[in-house]
């Protein structure tokens, strides 16, 4: 663990908060999006935050260096197509850090106290979705160990293709 960032659970109290690092990292998704791609609004995000964090096991750790909020990672339990929850595999669906630590190692920090949560909790595998552009963030996965699967899906929210990654957690 680094002495640099404070890293605490998140409550619903630090949705506005989490909602802000949203923002800011889909922004930096114009780097590689299509000219004319916009994220969605904070507002629509932290709307749909309000509603689902409270509801659907999502449990969260976010980060700080000093007071400034640096990071956070969500998970929650997965759902399969039908929407019954999958006992048995997390799904990791945020791990955002502000530009200014990309590099930092808060991410691999973030992503350590994601896996562990999910190996606490009794999952025995852990699934996400990237962007399937996003190379940065497809080659700190890989370097985390998260392998891809080969499996692709549209997500209507971002308006964006996704890659699906896996984490063998036995
Ligand atoms: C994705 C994210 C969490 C990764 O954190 P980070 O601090 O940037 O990651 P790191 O710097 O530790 O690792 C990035 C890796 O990608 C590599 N990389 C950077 N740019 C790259 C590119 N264009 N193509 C391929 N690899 C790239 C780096 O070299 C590094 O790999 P290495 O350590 O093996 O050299 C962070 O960039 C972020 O929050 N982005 C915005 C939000 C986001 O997209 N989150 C993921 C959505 S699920």
């Amino acid at each position: 663990m680094s002495e640099r960032f404070t890293i605490r659970p998140a409550t619903t109290a630090d949705l506005g908060m989490i909602a802000d690092s949203l923002v800011a990292g889909l922004s930096t998704y114009r780097g590689w999006t299509p000219i004319g791609w916009n994220p969605p609004a904070r507002t629509e995000m932290l709307i749909g935050l309000l509603q689902r964090f409270p509801r659907d096991g999502s449990w969260a750790h976010i980060a700080f260096e000093g007071s400034a909020p640096a990071g956070h990672v969500s998970l929650r339990p997965d759902r399969d197509d039908a929407d019954e929850q999958r006992a048995d595999v997390a799904l990791l669906t945020q791990l955002f850090v502000r530009e200014q630590y990309w590099g930092s190692g808060l991410a691999a920090e973030l992503n350590a106290i994601g896996r562990e949560d999910m190996v606490q909790r009794g999952f025995s595998s852990g699934r996400l979705l990237v962007a399937r552009a996003h190379r940065r963030a497809r080659a700190f996965y890989e370097r985390e160990g998260w392998r891809a699967t080969g499996e692709h899906e549209t997500s209507g929210e971002l308006g964006l293709e996704l890659a699906e990654y896996v984490l063998d957690l036995s």
